[in-house]
């Protein structure tokens, strides 16, 4: 297993789309996602997507029993979830802080649904579903935007509450 560098807001690989993965199975599919598990428990991270080490492939991985970047956040199931499909439960929207391997140091309050379902494949090509809210929501809807392209800034509101963790720190207690 190798532990892959993160590519940073800037690259212009992280705004391309991803495509959707044809064969499952495959030894080349099992270890991109061990490594994935690998390159995003290395950083502390929640979730990590297959554009962020530069494969641009639909494959997300995500979960965590406890999280030193958010140490307030409950344990999300260690997931990997291939060709993503996702749908909001209601109409919702919850407003929370969001930060991202690609933008390190930073955070910023993005609007997310509040409930979705969602659904996809795992790495032998079995169905995946599962219903998610409050942060296990946010971080599926957070990785998927980046098999799109799209960076959390990119959904921001209101840039004033967009800035480096360590300056926010005094001011946020949450
Ligand atoms: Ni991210």
């Amino acid at each position: 297993m190798t532990i892959w560098p993160i590519l940073k807001m800037g690259d212009p690989r992280l705004l391309t789309g991803a495509k959707p993965v044809t064969e499952f199975g495959t030894p080349e599919l099992k270890a991109l996602v061990a490594d994935m598990f690998e390159t995003m428990e290395a950083a502390d991270g929640a979730g990590l997507a297959a554009p962020q080490i530069g494969v641009p492939l639909r494959v997300m991985v995500f979960g965590f029993n406890q999280n030193l970047r958010y140490p307030d956040a409950p344990p999300i199931p260690k997931t990997v979830l291939i060709n993503p499909v996702i749908q909001p439960v209601g109409n919702e929207v919850d407003e929370s802080w969001e930060g991202c391997l690609s933008v390190p140091g930073m955070r910023g309050v993005v609007p997310r649904w509040a409930k979705i379902s969602y659904e996809g494949l795992d790495v032998d090509g079995n169905p995946v579903c599962a219903e998610a809210t409050g942060f296990h929501a946010r971080v599926v809807q957070h990785e998927y935007d980046h098999l799109n392209g799209i960076l959390y800034p990119m959904r921001m509101e209101n840039m004033a509450f967009f800035g480096f963790i360590d300056a926010m720190n005094a001011v946020y207690s949450d």
